[in-house]
């Protein structure tokens, strides 16, 4: 890692955050914060890609981000119709704003777009949560990752191994940054607010519960994928209450293969991030295929099962509560879980201690005082 002495940052320096799926959220609102106290100036992009109230702005309200400056709006599509609208969205914003510095966010198309828009107009990339990889080229996130890497100039990466994964893909050591997680630094200062209490009663759950997000199109697209899915999560139910907090894209699908005759099973529609924490902190397992979730669950020490046949976030297996299972396997593996109990001591990775959002500034702070002046020529 490149030491850089940090410098105030020009007042001419703009930085744009671009964010635009759930995810998204929890890892900008500490940058943002961070960034601020130090005097950044900056301005927040949504691009749309979410939209319902429970899927973006009930974010926004929670976690005390600065209302979007623009709103693209694009909404849903094929791959190709959402990021080609999020990247000419962008291409007429970067222009008219001239930013320094583009700061982007996990793996979503809004993140890729908007990289590979900024590339094209010499504009500097920061990737937040860079490196990790699933080596999984099916996943529509694994080649968002990739790209999104090789474009960016500072890579912040939430554990060892993606540092690993950046140098044999050549990325220089210098640009990559190890600066913990700053989805982690949102749940800790969120920490307070999560009431197991309150969610009990919201959802009137008495004895243990399971909750489970499901919404990867592996699991949800497929009808014949759907089917399984449904066995194996009313396999979980035959154990113990489950709450299913809905994503709207295999909702209908699920819907249709049966998710909701199961008589211990309850869906409800995608929860605030504070309220859904709050169930996830009181239950006796979770069981999911998201990768935010996947390291919620390890750092609030409840087990969590997830629904793939791999991960990009290993650390949440060796360091965490994680593991995988497949849909065949989920009920026995649950049932065995559940009779367990949960852990009193479990090991948290290295660095997931809040502070990432600091680091992060200081390293942006740095960067923008030691670029050259403009017209001198950047990268
Ligand atoms: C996207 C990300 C995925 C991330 C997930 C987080 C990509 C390629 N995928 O997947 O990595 O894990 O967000 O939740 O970027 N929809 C609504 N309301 C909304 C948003 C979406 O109803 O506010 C429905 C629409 O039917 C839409 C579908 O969900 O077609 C999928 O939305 P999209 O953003 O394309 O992908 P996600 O599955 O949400
Ligand atoms: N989340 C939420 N409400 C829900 C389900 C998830 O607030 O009903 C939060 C969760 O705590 C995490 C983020 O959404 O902070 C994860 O997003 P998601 O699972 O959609 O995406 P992924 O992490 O898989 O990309």
């Amino acid at each position: 890692m490149r030491e850089l002495t940090r410098k105030a940052a020009l007042p001419s320096d703009l930085v744009i955050h671009v964010t635009g799926a759930r995810p998204n959220f929890p890892k900008a609102a500490p940058v943002i914060a961070a960034l601020g106290a130090r005097g950044v100036t900056q301005e927040l992009v949504h691009t749309g890609q979410h939209y319902d109230d429970a899927m973006a702005k009930v974010f926004f309200r929670q976690l005390g981000l600065p209302e979007p400056d623009v709103d693209l709006g694009v909404g849903s599509g094929t791959h190709a119709r959402q990021t080609a609208s999020i990247m000419t969205g962008l291409e007429d914003l970067f222009v008219q704003r001239e930013p320094s510095l583009i700061i982007v966010y996990g793996d979503v198309n809004s993140t890729v777009g908007a990289a590979l828009v900024a590339a094209k107009l010499g504009i500097s990339i920061a990737h937040v949560e860079a490196g990790l990889r699933s080596f999984d080229r099916s996943m529509p996130e694994e080649v968002n990752r990739v790209v999104t890497d090789q474009l960016s100039d500072l890579l912040f990466v939430t554990s060892p191994d993606a540092m690993i994964h950046l140098g044999h893909e050549g990325i220089p050591s210098e640009r990559v940054h190890f600066v913990g997680n700053p989805m982690i630094d949102t749940l800790l200062a969120n920490l307070d607010r999560f009431s197991a209490e309150q969610a009990r009663s919201r959802h009137g759950l008495t004895g243990e519960y399971v909750v489970a997000t499901l919404h990867r199109p592996s699991n949800v697209d497929d009808p014949a994928d759907a089917a399984e899915l449904v066995k194996a999560v009313h396999a979980v139910a035959d154990l113990a209450r489950t709450v299913v907090p809905l994503h709207p894209r295999g909702r209908a699908r699920l819907e249709a293969a049966g998710l909701f005759t199961h008589d211990q099973l309850t869906v409800i529609d995608p929860l605030g991030y504070v309220e859904f924490l709050g169930l996830v902190r009181g239950a006796a397992a979770v069981v999911t295929d998201s990768g935010g979730v996947q390291e919620e669950t390890t750092m609030l020490g409840v087990p969590c099962l997830t629904l793939r046949p791999n991960t990009e976030r290993p650390v949440t297996i060796t360091h965490g509560t994680n593991r995988l299972v497949t849909r065949a396997e989920l009920g026995w593996v649950a049932g065995q879980i559940l009779a367990a109990g949960r852990v009193e001591h479990w090991p948290v990775p290295p660095l997931w201690d809040g502070k990432a959002g600091e680091r992060i500034a200081d390293v942006v702070g740095a960067f923008l005082g030691a670029r050259p002046a403009p017209g001198k020529g950047h990268g």
